[in-house]
């Protein structure tokens, strides 16, 4: 299987990253764009005279047959080639038959977004509103009485980075957004008024099988994807595998092999609509290099090959894709990043080796992995506070700076949660923030009330481990129901913190906590014992992280230490002289 020669339509930074995951796999590809130096060229040497990359236009028919002749499997980096020539070379007689993926059929059906959408919505996808358009006045005022205001006109052809996109507020723009789209075969789109941008790239073997990633969140700017953050974090626990569902029914609507990624809007009550499928790797799957299993690189190579599909996992906690956008002619800013970039741990560099910069144009990404997302977001901020186009309030919204340790402010990115029955209880739980805080771990601390604010508690346990929760630590005096309801509904660890109360000292919490039905257990430290409650978390969490193991080794010792001080000073001043310190 590994004998095949793959040729990639495309030698751009889709074509590199292709042409880079196969040699790995040892695939031998040929690459199809013009000059010597493409993107993609650049990382793979051709293997032989006979293999050498071919010089031509990706949408030159005669180019695209030259390269058929050279290789057993064709794909593309980009949709917007020449299906008739792709059909012409699948049905010229040669030795082996040649494999085209993804299938003709599913380029010319993707590559005009208004039959896309057409595509979809007679599959029963879920999409906004659309209507066909043609590039005069009238047509288009008749799309906005249809559709509302703004009303989203799009390029049907030839589109990407949102530049074929013109939103017509008010309908005197009408003239303005012909000539910016110069009379291309128009469409008009509903506007979706969404609240998140979501992603899922879906790889699809030649049997039809489809295997989803994780789902991201996609942040774009002027159009343009900026940033990518894996998982998606959400309230609705439900959401991530809503749209791994969705896109995954998108996907098997097509036919061929390879990776397809499905660009999604999120709206206020929790419906997800499609914008568009790219039939390729894509931008928002570039963080799978570096924090999946298998790259989406590596499973469109598979998937295309025949070969065994690798595993879609996440393989750290939490992932950032930036992309490197030109600002201008110059790469000073995109260097300038750079170098920071090189200073940050869990940072991966990713430059395309594109001839020139251009404002808009992408240049490269970066990659960041960490442990949890409020590491991530300490080490994100550096390269947003790099680039010259961030504003300060997106800064502060992607990657805002954690609460100074004793502030008594939440952490916006919490691993645990500190939760109590009702304000008398802090007294209780601050020490258990306490200890968070000398581990330097990331913890939201609030009242939720199992029997006062039920619906709240509910909330609250369902959303934990899809906002990012990793354990709860929950106090309770009295009936104490706190602790037992968050962890009949959630998955994560519950640690139960009897509270003192003015009647039965606490012995009623600490049987109600303590005392939970087979199948639902809460870890249940002493009355009273916030403190040790922090320490189970910690060593909860030191489970999956190192760095937490050596930290909480280092506080016995601490422990053991100070019990050693006492023995000496007891020695040296005799019991009767000494005073025991209360802590
Ligand atoms: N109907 C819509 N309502 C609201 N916003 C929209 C709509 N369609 C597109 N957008 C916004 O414009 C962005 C770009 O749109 P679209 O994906 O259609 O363009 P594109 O040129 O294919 O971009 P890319 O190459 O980045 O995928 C979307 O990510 C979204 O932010
Ligand atoms: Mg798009």
């Amino acid at each position: 299987m590994r004998d095949k020669v793959v040729g990639i339509l495309g030698g751009g930074q889709l074509g590199r990253m292709l042409a880079a995951s196969a040699s790995l796999l040892n695939v031998k590809v040929v690459i199809l764009d013009v000059g010597e130096s493409a993107p993609a060229k650049q990382v793979i040497a051709p293997i032989s005279p006979t293999l050498a990359h071919v010089d031509g236009s990706f949408a030159d028919p005669q180019k695209i047959r030259e390269l058929a002749d050279k290789v057993d499997v064709l794909t593309v980096e980009i949709e917007h080639v020449d299906v008739g020539a792709l059909e012409a070379v699948q049905n010229v007689p040669r030795p082996t038959p040649l494999a085209i993926h993804p299938s003709p059929a599913t380029v010319h059906t993707i590559q005009d977004k208004f039959r896309q959408k057409e595509h979809l919505a007679s599959r029963g996808c879920p999409i906004s509103d659309f209507l066909p358009v043609e590039p005069n006045e009238e047509s288009i005022r008749t799309a906005a009485q249809q559709l509302g205001l703004p009303l989203m006109l799009k390029s049907r052809t030839l589109a990407y980075d949102g530049r074929g996109n013109f939103v017509v507020r008010e309908i005197p723009q009408i003239p303005e957004a012909i000539s910016f789209l110069s009379k291309r075969p128009l469409y008009a789109e509903k506007w979706v008024p969404f609240i998140k941008e979501v992603a899922v790239m879906v790889v699809r073997t030649v049997d039809g099988e489809v295997q989803s990633y994780p789902a991201v969140e996609t942040v774009h700017k002027n159009n343009i994807c900026h940033l990518v953050f894996a998982p998606l974090r959400s309230r609705d626990a439900t959401l991530p595998r809503r749209a791994r569902e969705v896109a995954e029914a998108a996907v098997k609507t097509f036919t061929g092999a390879g990776v397809f990624g499905v660009e999604m809007f999120l709206v206020e009550d929790g419906s997800l609509y499609i914008n568009e499928i790219a039939p390729r790797p894509h931008n928002s799957g570039h963080y799978t290099i570096e924090a999946c299993e298998t790259s989406q690189y590596e499973n469109h190579l598979r998937a295309i090959l025949n070969l065994p599909l690798g595993s879609t996992a996440l393989k750290v906690p939490s992932a950032v894709m930036l992309n490197l956008i030109g600002h201008s002619s110059s790469m000073d800013e995109i260097d300038a990043i750079v170098n920071v970039a090189l200073a940050v741990p869990g940072a991966s560099v990713h430059l395309y080796g594109k001839s020139e910069c251009r404002k808009g144009r992408k240049m490269g990404h970066i990659t960041v992995v960490a442990d949890s997302d409020a590491q991530l977001r300490t080490r994100l901020r550096p390269l947003l506070e790099s680039l010259p186009s961030s504003t300060p309030e997106e800064i502060d919204r992607y990657a805002p700076p954690p609460p100074a340790p004793g502030s008594g402010f939440s952490d916006p990115q919490p691993l645990v949660g500190v939760i109590m029955g009702s304000d008398s209880d802090l007294p209780v739980m601050l020490p258990a923030a306490r200890i968070l805080d000398r581990f330097h771990i990331p913890y939201e601390l609030t009242i939720v009330s199992a029997h006062r604010t039920p619906d709240r508690l509910v909330e609250y346990a369902r959303s934990a481990a899809a906002r990012g929760l990793r354990a709860v630590i929950a106090g309770a005096g009295g009936a104490a129901h706190l602790p037992g309801m968050v962890a009949s509904m959630t998955a994560l660890p519950v640690i139960g913190v009897p509270v003192k109360g003015s009647t039965l000292d606490g012995v009623d919490s600490l049987h109600s906590i303590v005392q939970m039905p087979r199948g639902i257990p809460v870890a249940t430290v002493a009355i009273n014992n916030g403190m040790n409650a922090g320490l189970l978390a910690v060593r909860i969490l030191a489970a999956g992280t190192p760095s937490l193991v050596t930290a909480m080794e280092e506080y016995l010792k601490e422990l053991e230490s100070d019990v050693m001080g006492k023995v000496k000073t007891l020695e040296e001043v005799g019991w009767e002289k000494y005073e025991v310190k209360r802590t």
